[in-house]
């Protein structure tokens, strides 16, 4: 008999029904956006923290509350997948219904569309720029369209812009910056107490029975770096080995996997500059991310810098998930 009552709430794409420990932040952004219901102009929200800290699964969850009022279209975009204005824009119109396809079109007619579309069914709209790095490195000539938008419609656009680095803005012309008028908010890592209560609440939808301890043991783990995707991936795990209820014994055996005591072995005997490329990848990264990182501390060649990452390759200690923008985007594997 399986353990689990519904093992899909555990799964990292799942949006919980409560978000324990970030509703200060939710209020904050909804009683923000909540000024598009009275045609007003709300402040754009930047959202900023590291890895796993509930950055996306607030925005969406914030999505999901917008979405029954009518005269709001939500949008979601993740810029790693679309990072130019062109794109961004074709898909803010395709959502609004501005046009079908997103072939064929100048970028100053899908603009000019979207504005009509706006104005003709009185649509105001709320936009998550999530991983925003990727769009402002790449193309940051959208956060001018998205903002010049405004000047042709009285209707109003909410912005959310997610990325874990503090700074992302930092090279984006001043003028630009200063009109986004954006509310900064910070995430910061969930405390061991925190995690264990989203464990908890976590571990109530999906299992069928727990033993005590099972929750403190997985938030410790968790907590050392503050990110939730970590204690998922455990419950996940140690419920499909258990058996009839979820034991802290099942829960040890996945964590001492985890740690994986044979990749700690592997790091100390690489060089500083492998080291220092897999600490950079913490997450996928295009080889000219991990260059421009590396040269922080180092100031090695570009042909040496190839081929180290061959080497790696060749090692198994990173691999090659695909391509954008014509360069690689690497991982590590340990
Ligand atoms: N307060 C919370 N309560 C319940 N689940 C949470 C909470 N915070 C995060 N999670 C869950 O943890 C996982 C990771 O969260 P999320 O995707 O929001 O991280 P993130 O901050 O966007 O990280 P990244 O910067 O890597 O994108 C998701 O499955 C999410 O549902
Ligand atoms: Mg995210």
């Amino acid at each position: 008999m399986s353990v689990f009552k519904r093992e899909e709430v555990l799964y990292p794409e799942y949006l919980p029904l409560n978000l324990p420990h970030r509703e200060g932040q939710i209020r904050l952004i909804s009683e923000n956006l909540s000024l598009l219901l009275k045609n007003s102009k709300p402040m754009n929200i930047f959202i900023y923290g590291p890895p796993g800290v509930g950055k996306t699964a607030v925005a969406k969850f914030i999505l999901r509350e917008f979405e029954q009022y009518s005269g709001i279209k939500n949008i979601y975009i993740n810029c790693w997948q679309y990072n130019t204005s062109f794109a961004i824009l074709s898909e803010i119109g395709i959502s609004i219904g501005a046009f079908v396809s997103r072939r064929g079109w100048a970028k100053d007619e899908i603009f000019s569309r979207i504005v009509q579309t706006m104005e003709n069914n009185r649509l105001n709209l709320i936009v998550v720029l999530d991983e925003v790095d990727q769009l402002v490195k790449n193309d940051s000539s959208v956060l001018y369209d998205l903002l010049r938008i405004e000047n042709y419609t009285k209707q109003k656009i909410g912005l959310i812009f997610i990325s874990n680095d503090k700074y992302v803005f930092r090279n984006v012309e001043e003028r630009i910056r200063s009109s986004l008028n954006l509310e900064e908010i910070e995430f910061k890592p969930y405390t061991f107490l925190e995690m264990k209560d989203i464990v908890e609440e976590r571990m109530k939808e999906a299992f069928v029975a727990y033993e005590d301890g099972v929750s403190a043991l997985i938030a410790a783990r968790a907590a050392e770096k503050g990110d939730v995707r970590i204690a998922l991936e455990i419950l996940l795990k140690a419920g499909r080995i258990a058996k009839d209820k979820l034991r802290v014994e099942d829960v040890k055996k996945v964590i001492k996997e985890e740690i994986n005591p044979k990749a700690q072995e592997i790091m100390k005997v690489l060089s500083e500059e492998e080291k220092r490329i897999i600490e950079i990848l913490d997450r996928p990264k295009t080889t000219k991310e991990i260059f421009e990182e590396l040269k922080k501390s180092s100031n090695i060649s570009r042909a040496e810098f190839y081929r180290i990452l061959n080497e790696m390759i060749k090692k198994g200690l990173i691999k090659i998930l695909g391509k954008k923008n014509r360069l690689s985007v690497l991982h590590k594997v340990l």
